[in-house]
């Protein structure tokens, strides 16, 4: 079943439980490689791509028991260094494997990662910082080698542009290399400083994650230990854009408000009324219309690209005109043709969105194409006249744990056709 049939005109209201960050998790359960030892990760998030992750490692020798959101894994028996195309290829995620299987067998042979179609994602930033590092880098048709002959040497390393991937595969190599890395320019997403955490947790000396600026003094070996991923950012924005343009009322709880304070900015400008407590957010657009916004995405802690299409759709039942620009993908609007089939009034114009917001959209069979694209058609068909389909969800299914069932219980109406 990979089409959703969405009842539309409701509003959605009530709690709903954020799930563990999946731009966390990822990135974490590959780092795991870095350590014979045994290791425990709570809140991680079902979904299609920690599926295809923990297959990887599988696939690599490694033994891991994943229930009810806790997985333990044991990568001492890993003897492979070189997984499977067809997995790899599945997800963005994998290019993490490549600097913990180096560092761990000397070599890794991987093919170039897959992911959202939303640009060209290279992936130069990562091997460079690895180069720098003391690695010799092969690329060949889709594959890349990587070997090094002696421990790899920290290196003071500025990433020319701002790359959450790039920081990832840098401070894994550095952890265990001789010496001290000092990464410039680093990427400050709290992802980062999540990973920084459980890196720190198994023994590594990494400071300064969630800034531009991370300082990583390598060590010899790193332990077992337990970490708790944190709540999931990009999710929460979404769902409290759920609320905002179906006039709803909503709470986000278990998530951490302080990740997504430049999102409650603007959803405050577009009319939202905010509640924020420790680890809850309450939106209220009951009974309004939200106020067209611009938008211009960044790296954190500006607004995030993952929540560009999201805002898209509020811009396209707002009150008047917005504009929202996309800075960070080249690619990252094929969702808006499907809006516009549904009513939606919008100009693209370079890389930005010029919406003319209108009262209603209409339902329409619409066909996702990337994952935060299709959360928004489906959100689009929650408020659309009429019943909208929507194909090829197993893109929202890689990123959005329970997504339609949770959208169910604030008052949707969507099946599985
Ligand atoms: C991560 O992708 C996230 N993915 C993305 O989330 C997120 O949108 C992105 O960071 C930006 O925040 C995961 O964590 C699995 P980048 P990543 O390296 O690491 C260019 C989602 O919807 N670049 O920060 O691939 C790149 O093309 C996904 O959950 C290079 O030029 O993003 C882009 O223009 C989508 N060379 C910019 O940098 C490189 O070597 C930022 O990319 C690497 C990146």
């Amino acid at each position: 079943m990979n089409k959703l049939y969405i009842e539309g005109n409701k509003n959605l209201n009530g709690n709903v439980r954020i799930s563990g960050s999946k731009n966390a998790a990822l990135p974490i359960l590959f780092m795991t490689i870095l350590t014979e030892e045994k290791i425990k990760i709570s809140n991680i998030p079902q979904l299609t791509d920690i599926t295809i992750a923990i297959e990887l490692l599988k696939s690599l020798g490694a033994k891991i028991k994943y229930r009810k959101k806790l997985l333990c894994i044991d990568t001492s028996s890993i003897k492979n260094f070189s997984p499977p195309y067809d997995l790899t290829k599945k997800i963005r995620a994998s290019i993490w494997m490549l600097a913990p299987l180096l560092i761990r067998f000397g070599q890794a042979k991987i093919s170039l990662p897959g992911g959202c179609k939303i640009g060209s994602r290279p992936i130069d930033l990562h091997i460079k910082g690895l180069i720098q590092l003391g690695a010799k880098i092969v690329l060949e048709k889709n594959y890349i080698s990587a070997s090094i002959r002696k421990p790899l040497v920290g290196k003071h390393i500025y990433i020319k542009k701002i790359s959450v991937g790039a920081t990832i595969t840098i401070m894994s190599a550095a952890a265990l290399a001789q010496g001290t890395t000092i990464i410039e320019n680093a990427a400050q997403e709290p992802e980062i400083i999540d990973i920084a955490k459980f890196l720190n947790t198994l023994g590594a000396n990494i400071i300064g994650a969630g800034s531009n600026k991370i300082f990583i003094k390598g060590v010899i070996k790193l332990t077992g230990g337990k970490h708790q991923i944190i709540p999931d950012r990009i999710e929460t924005g979404t769902f409290l854009i759920a609320a905002a343009v179906s006039q709803g009322y909503i709470t986000c709880c278990h998530t951490e408000p302080k990740n997504l304070k430049k999102v409650l900015i603007k959803l405050s400008e577009s009319g939202a009324k905010i509640k924020t407590g420790k680890d809850w957010i309450q939106l209220d657009m009951r009974g309004k219309k939200p106020k067209s916004i611009n938008v211009s995405t960044s790296p954190y802690p500006g607004i995030p690209t993952d929540m560009q299409p999201q805002f898209t759709l509020l811009n396209s039942i707002s009150q008047s005109k917005g504009v929202i620009t996309e800075n960070i993908f080249e690619n990252r609007f094929i969702y808006v043709s499907e809006l516009i089939k549904m009513g939606a009034q919008i100009k693209i114009k370079n890389n930005s969105i010029i919406c003319k917001g209108v009262t209603n959209l209409y339902s329409q069979n619409v066909f996702s194409n990337d994952l935060r694209g299709s959360a928004t058609l489906v959100l689009a068909g929650c408020i659309a006249r009429g019943i909208t389909i929507v194909n090829n969800i197993y893109h929202f299914k890689r990123g959005y744990e329970l997504f339609s069932e949770k959208l169910n219980k604030l008052g949707a109406n969507i099946k599985y056709i």
